[in-house]
């Protein structure tokens, strides 16, 4: 494991940007809590519906405001009232601004300063996003819609795999992008004719075309997926094999250098006009199932790999460096990202072997 200081990726230890911090079953109605960006947070479920997230300690005395299980305030019931929630320890109550909106036994004073810090949450596709802003901005640009397939018709939902907390810094992980060389050994690659990359402000892509071992429904088929970062916490890929399907990965900082992951992946069992049916339900879990395990098969070396701080790239590798330079803009003041950014930008061809290019 090696920290953001270590690879030399800017002046903030933790990233901008949208990551997912919990499959949306976790918000409940009892406060929970959790870990991410060297934080404890509290994450609870109001009566609208709508998700909060907050940091762990009240203002008040520093009681944690979820890890409780024998207050009266637990116990009765009133540790979520409306969307506000009540500290464990002398009952102070946080409304959704964060704001202190009720002390118990001082009925007209209540501090200005008796305020819990809230971030921005977002429930989408099944899952709470929280928008991590080392500068404490709004977020820069709308969290992605998926592809529109979530709820779409003809395409049953994904279901979240949770791939385990790696010893792991976030741009190894985000390596991949530009890693043509892994594709045969790791994940069953073959006959690949094209391998490109493009960066474009804080998004990059990678265009890919190969065969496979086991994703396409017949031998000497090509899996076709573009896959995409908006930003630097989750990939997004719209992939045409056996199905069209739509896959996302996700790596959310736990500790500088220590990143928690989950996979999904949603698939096209038909064109929309007719039900999905068990059998299509079937069909699409194991496919889940199969990208779930080419994932793993690149989970378990970053699970055991030393941190690698400077790629030893050759010509024939993909361009790690620009993938590097793009993935920094997110450790950096907002207003240095066109900077950065400027230096990314562009197509980075790797491999063209498509009848008719150049280089075929
Ligand atoms: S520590 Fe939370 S109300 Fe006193
Ligand atoms: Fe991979």
């Amino acid at each position: 494991m090696a920290t953001t200081k270590e690879y030399g990726l800017g002046e903030f230890d933790f990233p901008r940007g949208w990551f997912m911090i919990a499959p949306a079953t976790d918000a409940t109605r009892t406060p929970t809590s959790m870990r991410y960006f060297g934080k404890d947070l509290v994450m609870y479920r109001g009566e609208s519906g709508k998700v909060y997230v907050t940091d762990a300690y009240c203002p008040h005395m520093g009681a944690h405001l979820a890890k409780n299980s024998t207050s009266y305030i637990v116990l009765d019931g009133e540790h979520v009232e409306g969307e506000s929630i009540r500290c464990p320890f002398h009952g102070w109550r946080f409304g959704p601004d964060g704001q202190c909106n009720h002390i118990p036994y001082s009925d007209n004073f209540i501090p200005k300063a008796a305020k819990l810090e809230h971030y921005h949450v977002v429930e989408s596709a099944g899952i709470v996003w929280m928008w991590h802003d080392p500068e404490g901005l709004e977020p820069e640009y709308d969290l992605p819609s998926f592809g529109g397939h979530y709820g779409e018709p003809g395409w049953v939902e994904w279901k979240i795999d949770f791939m385990g907390d790696l010893n792991v810094h976030g741009i190894e992980i985000v390596d991949n992008m530009a890693d043509l060389g892994h594709f045969v050994p790791i994940h069953g690659a073959k006959d690949f004719t094209y391998f490109a990359n493009e960066c474009m402000g804080h998004i990059v892509h990678q265009y890919y075309s190969a065969g496979h071992r086991t994703l396409t429904a017949e031998e000497g088929d090509q899996l076709v997926l573009d896959t995409w970062y908006e930003g630097p916490g989750f990939l997004q890929s719209e992939m045409a094999g056996a199905f069209d399907s739509f896959i996302m990965i996700s790596n959310t900082p736990i500790e500088d250098g220590i990143s928690r992951s989950w996979h999904a992946l949603m698939v096209k069992v038909n064109d929309g006009t007719r039900e999905i049916t068990d059998e299509d339900r079937a069909n699409a879990l194991a496919y889940q199932e199969a990208s779930r395990l080419a994932f793993a098969q690149d989970v378990e070396i970053w699970a055991n790999k030393r941190a690698c701080l400077n790629p030893l790239a050759i010509p024939a590798d993909g361009p790690y460096g620009k993938v590097r330079l793009w993935y920094k803009q997110f450790y950096n003041a907002r207003d240095k990202a066109p900077e950065l950014q400027k230096r990314s930008d562009g197509l980075y061809v790797t491999m063209d072997k498509r009848p008719g290019s150049k280089a075929a």
